[in-house]
């Protein structure tokens, strides 16, 4: 009876161990493959953005790099705001401050697209 006992208790503390392993695994290897997807972003979709930026004259309020007014820089906005919260400032500005002044743009689906995955692409450099 007793022996059982004992190796019940192997027995159950070898499958915790297994399932934590399992957990552990499966963390490891959902991580990169989430940063894949967010820094994986298409360069043809990144220059269109880049040539609605300038179309747009985006620059006369906001700088990238030296270019531009720097009162509102841009530098590294892809590493601080999601794609949802980008888009949002451009499209209406008002939801994300309603004291902002600025227009809420109308551009085409593949331009706003472009134009948001530029300003993600704009990532703070790695210290
Ligand atoms: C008339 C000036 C003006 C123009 C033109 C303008 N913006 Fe803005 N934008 C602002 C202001 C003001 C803010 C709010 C900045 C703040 O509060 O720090 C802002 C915020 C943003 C933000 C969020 C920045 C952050 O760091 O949180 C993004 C992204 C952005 N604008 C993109 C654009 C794009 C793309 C264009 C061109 C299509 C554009 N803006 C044109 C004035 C402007």
């Amino acid at each position: 009876m007793r022996r059982t006992l004992a190796q019940l208790l192997a027995l159950a503390t070898a499958v915790v161990i297994v399932v934590a392993c399992a957990t552990f695994a499966w963390s490891l290897n959902s991580a990169p493959a989430l940063q894949q997807e967010s820094t994986a972003l298409d360069p043809a979709k990144i220059e269109r953005g880049m040539k609605v930026f300038a179309a747009e004259r985006c620059s006369t309020c906001h700088a990238i790099g030296n270019v531009g007014n720097r009162r509102y820089p841009l530098d590294g906005v892809g590493s601080r705001l999601s794609r949802e919260a980008i888009e949002t400032w451009i499209v209406a500005p008002q939801k994300m401050n309603p004291r902002v002044r600025k227009r809420a743009y109308e551009l085409t689906p593949e331009d706003l697209d472009g134009l948001v995955t530029y300003l993600l692409s704009l990532r703070e450099p790695k210290a």
